[in-house]
């Protein structure tokens, strides 16, 4: 499995991800599982039991996966058949079934390939996991206890069923994981089967804007959300790095470590201390280039004051500081309009090895936006990326950093 190309964003996507379905009354939380999927980029195929479209019709999933779906009546109906469906969804990269009810699991522990579901665990070579959900007396019986350890000894990941009320009206163990849960485990699945260039390095990301004090409940600021360094963050997961996202903002649900600071200084100090012993550090954050001189302790009064003066100073140059043999670094520029002159000249001045220039007043890009246009300036070239998602800008950048990499 190698890194995203420049593309992303499903379909088309090339991390591929076979959605298996069966008869649980946990469905509807398979509907959105495969819609997180198909907003994170991945292309999902779903493969649906003739008990799973008593629940959902084939619609709904061909709808929200943006793909065909694939089952029994389809494989029998369409040209190709059983054994072109069967290696088409054997593509795949990873494997889900959910629901997993306790007869599918069953089946899969035991070989039984009698419907395009099981054949398709059958003929699959990838990372396989099972998000069960049933009756808490089936979840407890000891053939399905005895099933799901079967599968977790051959390497299927078995995700933990919640406790609560269940659909048959009775309390205990049995609700399927959350989608959120189990979209963690396909991200993390994709990450460990990872063996692009990127696999295995440290990776440190900044993104949003510091934040300057003023006093103790204002501050100096600018427009920029974080998205591009959340987006660069979860795609170096992705290849296999290992990640360090130094932010200014929340980060929900990150699976790599990350680090909330305000300020450039602090900026500064987390980036030094995660570069240490990093491969590439990627600078995606608005640092902030002016600070005030003096932040107040308290909180300025109005009083009788008509004007406010602030004297600021200049904050550290955090990629400068960061600067080190044997760390690639990749900077960001934001110019009010085309200015890619400017940026050329910042890459020498700056010594990077990458910079990506965007245009922060092009409309619908860029600044908040869900998506970007970048052109990536490299040793020798200069890559040009059209509007996009910000996602897929990501793996444009990423994709030029693992050809950069010594
Ligand atoms: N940067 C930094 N530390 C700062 C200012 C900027 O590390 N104090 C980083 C940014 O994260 C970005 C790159 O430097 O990756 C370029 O930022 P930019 O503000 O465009 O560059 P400046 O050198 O500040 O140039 P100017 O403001 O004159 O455009």
């Amino acid at each position: 499995m190698t890194g995203a190309g420049a593309q992303g964003g499903a379909p088309g996507s090339d991390r591929r991800v076979l959605v298996g379905v069966t008869g649980g009354i946990a469905i509807y939380k398979a509907v959105e599982l495969v819609r997180g999927l198909a907003r994170e980029g991945f292309a999902a195929t779903v493969v649906t039991t003739a008990a799973a479209r008593r629940f959902v019709t084939p619609l709904t999933f061909a709808a929200v996966s943006r793909g065909p779906v694939l089952d029994d009546e389809s494989a029998w109906q369409s040209t190709g058949g059983w054994f072109e469906h069967i290696d088409a969804a054997r593509e795949a990269d990873v494997m889900v079934v959910a629901p997993a009810t306790a007869n599918t699991l069953a089946k899969m522990a035991a070989g039984i390939a009698d419907n395009l579901l099981t054949a398709v665990y059958l003929a699959f070579r990838g990372p396989v996991i099972v998000a069960p959900t049933m009756n808490w007396a089936m979840y407890e019986h000891p053939a399905t206890q005895e099933n799901l350890r079967r599968l977790a000894g051959r390497g299927v990941e078995v995700l933990p069923t919640g406790r609560g009320e269940l659909a048959c009206g009775e309390e205990g163990l049995g609700r399927m994981a959350e989608p959120e849960a189990i979209l963690a485990a396909v991200r993390r699945a994709f990450a460990v089967a990872a063996e692009g260039p990127l696999c295995g390095r440290r990776v440190v990301v900044t993104a949003g804007g510091t934040r300057e004090r003023i006093d103790a409940v204002r501050y100096v600021g600018n427009r920029s959300s974080g998205k591009m360094g959340r987006a660069l963050a979860d795609e170096a997961y992705l290849r296999g790095a290992e990640v360090t996202l130094v932010a200014t903002h929340a980060v929900e649900g990150a699976p790599y470590t990350t680090v909330p600071v305000e300020s450039a200084e602090e900026m500064a100090a987390a980036v030094r201390e995660s570069t240490a012993a990093a491969d590439v550090l990627v600078m995606a954050a608005a640092v902030a280039d002016f600070r005030p001189r003096e932040a107040e302790p308290g909180k300025i009064e109005r009083g009788q004051r008509e004007t406010l003066g602030l004297e600021l100073e200049r904050t550290v140059d955090v990629l400068a500081a960061a600067a080190r043999p044997g760390l690639l670094r990749v900077a960001f520029a934001a110019e009010a309009g085309p200015r890619i002159d400017r940026a050329r000249e910042k890459k020498a001045a700056k010594g990077v090895d990458l910079l990506v220039f965007n245009d922060v007043l092009a409309e619908g890009v860029g600044i908040g936006a869900d998506e970007n246009e970048i052109t990536i300036l490299t040793g020798d070239r200069e890559i040009h990326v059209s509007r996009r998602d910000k996602r897929a800008c990501a793996a444009a950048v990423l994709d030029a950093v693992e050809e950069a990499l010594p």
